[in-house]
């Protein structure tokens, strides 16, 4: 069994799907692993690492592999170099990309997506979605606070006072939850905002203040997976004047609202940033899927009536080594339940309810549910 570690092509992914330490327990189910070389050096790992901990490192190594193993899903030209029947493990970004997921079924790989990974016990080691939310939630309010022109915390100090930095944030989900937890750490007022009534609890635990409206629709937000609702425009007229109200005193607001599958919910307007005060700092976390901030732009820190709306791409990367070091973990356990461990040989189980829920393309067709062509499904 032959496993590939292919460096990314985009040269916006700092990430990478194997650290010397999965490489070794790789090895350790019985596979050969194969490094491209160069693919971890911008998480901070070099060739020799890699080949220390047991992979060989060279070039085109995805050629004759029978897993490949990558942060972003493959282009086409990508899937040249790649054998029929390969598996191929990534993050696949797969809503509203039908040729891409089309060109890896004609390509006859075994695609899987790993942010499609049941949210079950069982699957928690193998959560992308968390993993990377976790650090991405983390770095935006490191990154808020590089932004803003004055402290977090409160600083009594003989020359005046510092008062604390008003943080506000909207999505309370793994990214908001963690960015909770990093403004708390650093001395800011906290308030929070969700449509799902089960964060209440989880916002006032970490020490902040919860403000939504709690209305019937509100307390059945939440769908038996766990996520919320697209919400009913009286409802986002409500949740509207709301925000508007508290979003005129915060310094910082940082969105991380999704429903997946749709279009992040537009929750900060034009006027709401207009209102803020000069140097406040918005950071946006769902800029690549459509944005919750009216005017963020992805890739941009745009400024508008002295506000910055900040838009990283990719806020996970940037703590790529972390972020590699999660990733790659989540990669592990996810083979290690695809692999016999007498034999040594992969076994996939086509009826797990971790294979079904991230298996994309088998036998040259999309065999996921949610992604069938129309005249198939
Ligand atoms: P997400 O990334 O899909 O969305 C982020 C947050 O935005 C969510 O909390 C969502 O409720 C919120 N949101 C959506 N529309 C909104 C609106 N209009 N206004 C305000 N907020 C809005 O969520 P994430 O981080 O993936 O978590 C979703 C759920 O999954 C949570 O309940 C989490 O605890 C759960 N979870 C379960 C796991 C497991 O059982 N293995 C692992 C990780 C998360």
């Amino acid at each position: 069994m032959k496993i590939a570690i292919a460096a990314e092509a985009d040269s916006g992914e700092p990430r990478v799907a194997a650290t010397p330490e999965t490489v070794k327990k790789l090895a350790g189910l019985g596979a050969q692993v194969a490094v491209e070389q160069g693919a971890g050096v911008k998480s901070g790992i070099l060739d020799a690492d890699y080949t220390a901990a047991g992979a060989s490192v060279g070039t085109n190594v995805a050629a004759d592999a029978d897993i490949v193993l990558k942060v972003r899903r493959p282009s086409a030209a990508e899937l040249k170099g790649y054998r029929k029947g390969a598996l191929v493990v990534a993050i696949m970004d797969p809503y509203g990309n039908d040729a891409a997921l089309k060109a890896m079924a004609d390509a006859g790989v075994i695609a899987f997506a790993m942010e499609l990974m049941p949210r079950i016990t069982r699957a928690q080691s193998m959560d992308v979605l968390s993993s990377q939310a976790n650090l991405a939630g983390y770095r935006a309010v490191i990154d808020a606070s590089a932004e803003y022109g004055r402290a977090f915390p409160m600083m009594m100090t003989a020359a005046g006072t510092v008062p604390a930095a008003r943080v506000f944030i909207m999505g309370v989900g793994v990214a908001g939850l963690q960015a909770i937890a990093t403004a708390r750490r650093l001395g800011a007022v906290v308030t929070a905002t969700d449509v799902r009534p089960a964060t209440k609890e989880q916002v006032e635990s970490l020490g902040a203040k919860f403000l939504a409206v709690e209305d019937e629709e509100f307390k059945n937000a939440q769908t038996a997976g766990g996520y919320a609702k697209e919400m009913s425009k009286e409802y986002q007229a409500k949740q509207a004047a709301l925000v508007a109200e508290h979003i005129k005193k915060q310094d910082i607001v940082i969105t991380t609202a999704l429903i997946p599958g749709r279009p992040a919910p537009r929750l900060v307007t034009a006027d709401m940033v207009k209102s803020m005060k000069p140097g406040s700092v918005i950071i946006d976390l769902a800029v690549e899927r459509g944005g919750n901030v009216e005017g963020a732009k992805a890739g941009q820190v745009v400024e508008t009536n002295n506000v910055k709306i900040v838009g990283h791409n990719n806020m996970a990367g940037r703590l790529a080594a972390s972020a590699s070091a999660l990733y790659s973990k989540n990669l592990l356990t996810f083979l290690e339940s695809l692999i016999d461990k007498k034999t040594k040989a992969l076994a996939i189980n086509w009826d797990d309810e971790i294979v079904k829920g991230t298996a994309l393309t088998r036998d040259g067709a999309v065999i996921h549910p949610n992604f069938m062509p129309k005249s198939a499904a």
